[in-house]
């Protein structure tokens, strides 16, 4: 994993308008699920440590689909940052924010989008040296109105809003300055995956692309 290049927070914001947030429980879906979003043209993959199948499916989709740049979603401690770089993750999304996970993952190599809802965590998010964030729960802590809000006094601040963030509100996020992209579940729905529908992931994939910033 040495030679793999380290990427910034931005290059991964600015890849697709959308970052899949995806639970895994079943490693055997991890391939399958990462080839279908890469041929949707979506390949910035967020698999959230929210399930004991999680590191295996980042490792599994790092090894076997080298068009997909797998990153780590949860990531709340030093020890999922670690374990999330071992595994072969080239990012990392965490819920909130903290000086150790921060530290951590810049230790591992790993870009991270750390999680906001307040200005106060925008704020040492940014003492830390990290200006994109990711605005979490967007829907429930505001929506685009917080971010128009927040882009007076955090004009030097990229966002991507996540939670809540759906096909049909994503163009509302988008259109802002300080949104870069959205993150979202809508493109894995849990029971399209327990039916392996990948040709559906695909589809749900490919729509994404009709949300390209202006
Ligand atoms: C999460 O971490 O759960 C993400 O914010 C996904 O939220 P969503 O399911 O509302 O897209």
């Amino acid at each position: 994993m040495s030679s793999v290049q380290t990427l910034t927070a931005l290059q991964v914001m600015q890849d697709a308008p959308v970052i899949p947030v995806i639970v895994l429980t079943d490693v055997a879906h991890a391939v399958p699920m990462a080839r279908a979003l890469v041929a949707g043209g979506v390949r910035m993959l967020e698999v959230t440590l929210r399930t004991p199948q999680a590191l295996a499916c980042i490792e599994a989709i790092a090894r076997e689909v080298p068009e997909a740049v797998v990153g780590a979603g949860t990531v709340r401690t030093q020890a999922d940052a670690q374990a999330a770089a071992m595994a072969g993750a080239r990012f990392a999304v965490s819920p909130g924010y903290s000086s150790a996970v921060g530290q951590a993952c810049r230790d591992a190599g790993l870009a991270l989008l750390p999680g906001v809802a307040t200005g106060s965590e925008i704020m040492m998010a940014q003492e830390d040296g990290f200006t994109e964030l990711k605005f979490f729960p967007a829907m429930q802590a505001g929506g685009p109105a917080m971010l128009k809000a927040w882009s007076g006094p955090f004009f030097d601040v990229k966002f991507c809003p996540t939670g809540g963030v759906t096909l049909q509100n994503a163009p509302d996020f988008l259109a802002l300055s300080n949104v870069v992209c959205v993150g979202g579940s809508w493109l894995v729905p849990a029971d399209v995956m327990a039916h392996g529908d990948w040709a559906r992931v695909t589809q749900l994939a490919r729509d994404t692309h009709t949300l390209k910033k202006a």
